[in-house]
């Protein structure tokens, strides 16, 4: 077997793999990114976070050109839906971005090795690719990133075709007539909207009392309302005991309430660390009982030299927690004081309305006993969501109530997703609420309501009463 050395060898080729080996080339040292995948990026380039965006922005435009355009005095006639140029279109937005990962290895020097990576002992991997040819890349230090598969039920049974998960549900044949969605968090609510709007009867099934259990409940709630009126159907406290194919149709059976025959069965309810088929017993590594890697601060695992990194090692599973953690992985590696802020880790979720939040919510608040002060502007308020014909949703700012230094930002409303930016660059930098309102923001623009929600903690709101 052909033997191969590197200064750093990252085994996992998504979002915190290739960031952690751009990073460490250039930074100078000698890397190697090896992934399964003949094709770098993860599951959020392939399977996750782009195809996802690619079909909720076509599905929302379709749903805009159906029901919205009228208002605009735009009138398209008989207007048809061409699924597989949909499709094609989100499978070229893929390759070009995997292709642009190839392209900036190449100019930064990482060295690419596709193939099956398993450890070997604490600084080697073993590599077999596809022709079955192996290679050991050896290296001074090992970052683990396998990333995170989607979970299975027990009793669901995935045949990847009619039931089965978020990579299923992103290349769809046809609509189905009826789509049963198990779990209400953000990959039920996202592809849920994607074929609801495409026209299925979606119904979402979901075991607490509550969709998007993680996020603050005052915006689950304007959400969830949200999304029924769009069409989707909830039935929250409803655990799902099995799926199963019945010819061409699918039969799913809930805990205390009649089967439901649907056409597809969407498998939404978490994700789990890829950890149980790298070798990591030939190191003697072992994880927790959900298979989670625990890391110390500088991202060590128990075994000298080895490291990891995001899914794997839990918190929140997104792709910019893993990128961060790639970069302050190397960057500690190399000697620079960087760190990880896990308080300022903005979370999106792309539906329409988009939802974003930054810092604690106000459960938390609560719970924790800080007193704080409250901002809201809604987007109704605000003269750029009404041109855009986007007036649902709002800002809600939440400020210590002593040094009314900002503590969280949760947006519901058109384009939330690129609002919370500024919220998050508000916390990171210790910032004030009264920062917020006394930094000019641009007329007419949808930050204003971010602007706004922040003079509404001081009871000052020019716009709202
Ligand atoms: P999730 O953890 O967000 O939601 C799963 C839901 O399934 C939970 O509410 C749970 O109560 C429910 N559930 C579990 N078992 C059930 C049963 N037997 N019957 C009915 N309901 C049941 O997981 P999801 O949506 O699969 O997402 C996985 C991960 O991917 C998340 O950690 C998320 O952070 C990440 N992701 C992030 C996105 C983004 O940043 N926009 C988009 C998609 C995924």
């Amino acid at each position: 077997m052909k033997s191969i050395r590197h200064d750093l060898v990252i085994l996992g080729g998504g979002p915190g793999g290739y960031v952690a080996a751009i990073r460490a080339a250039q930074l100078g040292m000698n890397v190697a990114c090896i992934d399964e995948n003949s094709r770098f990026g993860g599951t959020c380039v392939r399977v996750g976070c782009i195809p996802s965006k690619a079909l909720l922005e076509s599905s929302h435009l379709y749903h805009e050109a159906k029901y919205r355009f009228a208002d605009h005095g735009l009138q398209i006639g008989d207007l048809q839906l061409d699924l597989a140029t949909m499709m094609r279109r989100k499978d070229q937005i893929v390759d070009t971005l995997t292709g642009g990962i190839d392209m900036l290895f190449k100019q930064r020097g990482v060295t690419p090795y596709c193939g099956r990576g398993e450890l070997r002992d604490a600084e080697s991997v073993e590599v077999t690719d596809a022709d079955g040819v192996t290679t050991l890349v050896e290296g001074d230090k090992i970052l683990l990133c396998p990333g995170s598969r989607p979970a299975s039920l027990p009793m669901v049974e995935e045949d990847g075709d009619r039931i089965g998960n978020s990579t299923t549900a992103l290349s769809f044949p046809e609509v189905p007539e009826r789509l049963v969605v198990i779990g209400g968090g953000y990959i039920g609510l996202e592809l849920g909207s994607v074929w609801n709007r495409l026209g299925s009867e979606v119904i979402v099934l979901e075991a607490l009392d509550r969709v998007l259990a993680g996020i603050d409940s005052e915006l689950a709630q304007l959400a969830h309302r949200t999304f029924k009126k769009q069409g989707i159907e909830f039935r929250t406290k409803t655990f799902v005991e099995s799926a199963k194919r019945d010819g061409d149709k699918c039969v799913v059976a809930i805990k205390d309430g009649d089967p439901i025959t649907c056409d597809r069965v969407l498998l939404a309810t978490g994700r789990t660390p890829a950890t149980g088929d790298i070798g990591l017993s030939s190191i003697g590594l072992e994880t927790d009982r959900r298979g989670f890697i625990s890391v110390d601060d500088d991202f060590q695992t128990g075994v000298k030299n080895v490291y990891a990194i995001g899914d794997c090692i839990g918190g929140m599973m997104l792709a910019h927690k893993a990128m961060e953690e790639g970069t302050v992985f190397v960057e500690r590696l190399a000697g620079i004081a960087s760190h990880m802020n896990y308080d300022v880790i903005p979370a999106i979720i792309y539906t329409h309305p988009e939802i974003a939040s930054v810092g604690k919510t106000e459960d938390e608040l609560k719970e924790a006993g800080i007193e704080y002060r409250k901002g809201v502007c809604p987007f109704g308020a605000n003269g750029r969501a009404r041109t855009l014909g986007e007036p649902d949703g709002r800002v809600k700012i939440l400020a210590d109530k002593k040094s009314d230094r900002v503590l969280g930002v949760h947006i519901i409303g058109a384009r939330a997703g690129d609002l919370i930016a500024e919220a998050a660059a508000a916390i990171e930098f210790g910032a004030s609420s009264e920062d917020i309102a006394r930094t000019c923001h641009a007329h007419p623009t949808l930050s204003e309501a971010v602007h706004e929600a922040a003079l509404a903690v001081d009871n000052r709101p020019i716009h709202t009463l």
